[in-house]
């Protein structure tokens, strides 16, 4: 039996009960993982609240402060399940205590803080992790592994998109997501990240951007009990959007590839549409999260007198990534498995001492990304990324 480690973790609302769901399916389902997860402490601001959640997802304690949660000597893993103005300061705590660290995407809300929470992981010696889970659907490592054979040849075209529309009535309030000095940034930082992390992993550096971003609508009601109201319109209280509800970008790409990016929260009816089609002087594919057991694929090599994209099911544990785990062939896998994978190759990085992908490297190079797109739509010029 693999030795365990004690985890806390700061947050317990989407992010938090997705991980909860990792830690406790990843030793059941990958008895090889080389560290067991102990769901020790979950944190949260509010005692009721939090010890309610912890009786749902199975953690032993609660605590309603993250800098107790990060001074406990029984903790080993500190897992930040919380909105991007407190990344760095618990990640950088956390190190200090000589944790490691499984931080949700963007890792932080600025680079100079994503550089601080490097050279914290550095100095301590810690293990860093980001969450970019949909690295690890099975579909999408193939997507890798034909890119990486060469099967697709020269890469030319990368073409991302990650639409949702959960914000678009007017009313919808005023939440952490729309706020700025919280947030970070929008749609950007939110699903930017994740497909500017992709195409990171399968297309390589970003070296120049252009960009714009737009917010459609600059006030919404304030949450009770939040502040930040601009006056009242028809008895309720607003407050300023901070953020952009929109961002378009193109880039090239240091291999010569060009690419492009466009993220948003006022697609309406594209609720979760996270979709990418690459495009090679030998084959294309293409890919599309609401069919994630599937790959789209065309390659020169294989053509015949019924050429055109097939698509494949990924779903065979003796060709495809983190298959073997599941069940027999045919038999699809979904969403939060993507956190049992990502959790089950954190836990074997911090029992070996390496910092899988992500790393904090790599939330930072992302992070880069996302600032040379601000910076464009700003400056109405072509950027480069600031690594
Ligand atoms: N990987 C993904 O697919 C994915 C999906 C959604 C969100 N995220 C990321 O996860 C993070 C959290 O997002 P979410 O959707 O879970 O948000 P959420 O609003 O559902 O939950 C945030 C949690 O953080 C807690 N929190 C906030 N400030 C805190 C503090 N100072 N101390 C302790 N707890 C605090 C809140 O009480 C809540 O439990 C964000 O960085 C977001 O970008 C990642």
């Amino acid at each position: 039996m693999a030795d365990t480690i004690n985890v806390g973790l700061v947050g317990y609302k989407f992010m938090g009960k997705a991980h909860s769901n990792g830690y406790r399916q990843v030793a059941h389902f990958f008895p090889d993982v080389k560290l067991r997860p102990v769901l020790h402490t979950l944190c949260g601001r509010d005692a009721e609240a939090v010890r309610a959640a912890a009786d749902q997802f199975g953690w032993a304690e609660v605590e309603t402060d993250w800098r107790r949660l990060v001074a406990n000597p029984a903790i080993g893993l500190v897992d930040i399940s919380t909105p991007g103005d407190s990344h760095a300061p618990i990640a950088i705590a956390a190190a200090a205590n000589g944790k490691h660290i499984f931080c949700e995407k963007p890792l932080a809300n600025t680079l100079e803080e994503a550089r601080q929470m490097i050279a914290a992981a550095q100095s301590a010696g810690v293990v860093g992790m980001v969450n970019f889970n949909y690295r690890r659907v099975p579909a999408v490592q193939l997507a890798k592994r034909l890119i990486e054979d060469g099967r697709l040849g020269t890469i030319y075209h990368w073409r991302a998109v990650y639409l949702q529309d959960w914000i678009m009535d007017p009313n919808f309030p005023l939440v952490w997501r729309l706020q700025k000095d919280q947030a970070g940034s929008g749609t950007l930082g939110d699903l930017g990240a994740h497909i500017v992390d992709l195409a990171r992993m399968l297309v390589g550096e970003i070296t120049t951007i252009t960009g714009l971003t737009e917010t459609f609508i600059k006030q919404r009601p304030v949450l009770e009990g939040t502040t930040g109201g601009l006056g009242a319109a028809g008895g309720q209280q607003m407050g300023e959007v901070t953020v952009d509800d929109a961002a378009l970008f193109l880039a090239r790409f240091a291999s010569g590839a060009v690419g492009t990016f466009e993220v948003t929260r006022f697609a309406k009816g594209r609720t979760n549409f996270n979709s990418f089609e690459i495009n090679g002087s030998k084959g294309s594919l293409r890919f599309n999260l609401e069919r994630m057991n599937e790959l789209e694929v065309l390659l020169e090599d294989e053509q015949t007198d019924v050429a055109g994209f097939r698509t494949v099911l990924v779903s065979n544990g003796s060709v495809h990534p983190y298959w073997n785990a599941w069940w027999p062939a045919g038999h699809i896998i979904g969403w939060e498995h993507t956190f049992t994978h990502t959790i089950y190759d954190l836990l074997n990085g911090v029992a070996e001492g390496v910092s899988p992908a992500a790393t904090f490297e790599d939330g930072l190079r992302c992070q880069a990304v996302l600032d040379a797109v601000e910076r464009s739509a700003g400056s109405k010029q072509w950027v480069e990324p600031e690594y």
